[in-house]
């Protein structure tokens, strides 16, 4: 019987890599859809049309379908890095859950997807669904941000608990102002109809009243976002992590100035795109100032081992795709490379980010 193939930790990441650009792209794609009016472009599913699967050579059901090709090749990607976990040697429990939990997410996304054209862009579902797609790009960042570390020890927090407990609360902040601005977009004019096409239902809200509402919560956002990273420069921290949240300043500032700008231009859809843009690149920035705050030793790569003399007890004489990778793993603990004492030589290998 073949042996399956082992998969090595440093491919693994690079999965992590492409699966984050792949989910990142598909918000990219999916507003395209909506500022260009495209959403009912194919008013079938997954048929493009009834009994065509792909569609005329008209512009909106290009833009629609090219979105659905764009989520076919992400759910190829994600369906790769998930074998690819399972494959990973030394196994880890925790990639192989957050790469299991891409495959769930995508999977209930179409579901969702599906129901949002038979409702005929329903703008409540058309929210669940941008919102829910945030929380996969969330889980990708998660996910590539463990494939380098080593999780098999508790992390060394690198601020005080009241900045952590202070960040959580900003975790939740930002979820708020998204939720906000998802509801604005279905209180705003639908592009279809802007297009003479059928027009779908909106929240029935004056878009001032919602943009009032989200542009205040953002600025209170950026508020927080300002005092902690004012905070964290009279703080003795990392200055990876006073930078962490300077970036974070500069993304709101910058999301904030193209949201009162496509507001007042009447949302010009490139201008929508780009705040679209903006809250993809905070999510992932927050995501990362949230890990940011604790350190983990970067994971050692059994393929790369070879080329240290010292490996103690963490030597694996059948190579580099050896089974477990050597005595220190701990066997399905989970914890990854659980590298065995007497690795010293490699203490100092340089950490990921
Ligand atoms: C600075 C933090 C901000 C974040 C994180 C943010 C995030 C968002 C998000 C996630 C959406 C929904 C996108 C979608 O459903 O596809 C949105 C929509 C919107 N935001 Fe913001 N926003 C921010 C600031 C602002 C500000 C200051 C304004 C000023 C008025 C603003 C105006 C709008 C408008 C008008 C929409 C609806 C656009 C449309 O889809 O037609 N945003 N925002």
């Amino acid at each position: 019987m073949r042996r399956l193939p082992v998969i090595s930790p440093s491919t693994l990441r690079r999965l992590c890599v492409i699966s984050l650009v792949c989910v990142s792209a598909i918000v990219l794609t999916g507003a395209a859809v909506r500022v260009t009016g495209s959403g009912l472009g194919c008013t079938d599913w997954p048929t493009c049309s009834r009994g065509h699967l792909t569609p005329p050579l008209q512009f909106h059901s290009l833009i629609e379908f090219g979105n659905r090709m764009v989520t076919v090749l992400l759910v190829v990607v994600i369906g790769v890095t998930f074998l690819a976990a399972l494959l990973r040697r030394p196994f880890r429990r925790d990639l192989a859950w957050l790469s299991g939990g891409l495959v769930a997410g995508i999977l209930v996304e179409a579901v969702v997807g599906g129901i949002v054209v038979y409702t005929k862009l329903n703008p409540y579902l058309v929210a669940v669904h941008f919102l829910a797609t945030m929380l996969l790009v969330v889980n990708a960042v998660v996910l590539l941000h463990r494939s380098g570390r080593d999780y098999s020890s508790r992390a060394r927090v690198l601020v005080p608990r009241v900045i952590l407990r202070f960040s959580r609360v900003l975790l939740v902040l930002v979820a708020v102002v998204m939720s906000a601005g998802a509801a604005t977009t279905g209180a705003a004019p639908d592009a279809g109809g802007a297009q003479g096409q059928t027009v779908a239902k909106r929240i029935p809200v004056p878009l001032r009243d919602m943009a009032e509402l989200h542009s205040t919560l953002a600025l209170f956002l950026i508020g927080v976002v300002i005092s902690l990273a004012v905070a964290l420069h009279a703080l003795d921290v990392p200055e990876r992590v006073r930078k962490a949240a300077r970036m974070l300043v500069v993304v709101l500032v910058l999301q904030a100035v193209v949201g009162y700008t496509q507001y007042f231009t009447h949302l010009p859809a490139a201008l929508v795109e780009l705040h679209e843009l903006g809250a993809t690149v905070l999510v992932i920035g927050v995501v990362q100032f949230f890990l940011a705050l604790s350190h983990r030793t970067p994971e050692r790569d059994p393929a790369r081992l070879h080329a240290v003399p010292d490996l103690g007890g963490f030597a694996d004489s059948r190579g580099p795709a050896g089974a477990g990778a050597g005595a220190g793993v701990g066997a399905g603990s989970g914890a990854g490379a659980g590298v065995g004492a007497g690795s010293g030589a490699l203490a100092s290998l340089p950490e990921g980010r």
